[in-house]
């Protein structure tokens, strides 16, 4: 058993601790927010926060995470309330979306070290690739979460078609119901 907190939750996970936490995550947790891209640490589709810091979980063994919390997109924030996500889609900064849930934590750990990052910091702190290109948006989205989180602004974006944020918390996977890494900022 490897145990860790995943979105506030105590896991153990019956699997070789050579597993990849990417693999753990998505195929025994059923946290399929976080993205298999390359799965060899190039594109960030699959950035988690461990302890607070954004890593490339293709990267992290199971056995390298254990005893540490991780957040996934789906801990991030229960009802899409985090300024980031709030941001983007207020910028339009999605296209098809693969690459979205890894940018949206980076940019997360981004703003909890530096709440008014300029655009060069910005650049370096989101090494997410994205095949769409939204990368200019992508700094208008994340400078405006900047302003949200130093409550400059206050954003309260339409969500995503579908189903509302209050439903989205129901129906979050039960691993992404606990205390949201916003919530606890806060
Ligand atoms: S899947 Fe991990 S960096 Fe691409
Ligand atoms: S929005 Fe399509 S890969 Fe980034």
């Amino acid at each position: 058993m490897t145990a860790m907190t995943v979105n506030e939750r105590p896991v153990d996970f019956a699997m070789d601790p050579d597993t990849p936490l990417l693999w753990a995550l998505r195929d025994a947790a059923n946290l399929t927010g976080t993205k298999y891209g390359c799965g060899v640490g190039d594109c960030g589709a699959c950035m988690v926060l461990v302890d607070g810091e954004a890593l490339r979980s293709c990267l992290v063994t199971i056995g390298e995470a254990e005893g540490r919390s991780i957040t996934t997109i789906e801990g991030l924030s229960r009802d899409r309330s985090h300024p980031v996500q709030q941001a983007m889609v207020a910028e339009q900064a999605i296209q098809c979306g693969f690459c979205t849930p890894g940018i949206v934590i980076s940019a997360a750990a981004l703003l909890r070290r530096d709440s008014n990052p300029s655009d060069a910091a910005i650049r370096e702190a989101i090494p997410n690739l994205c095949r769409c290109g939204v990368y200019p948006r992508l700094l208008a989205a994340i400078g405006r979460a900047g302003r949200v989180r130093r409550r400059e602004e206050v954003l309260n974006a339409l969500p995503a078609p579908g189903i509302s944020g209050e439903e989205a918390a129901r129906t979050v996977p039960a691993l992404g119901s606990g205390a949201t890494e916003e919530e606890t900022a806060r």
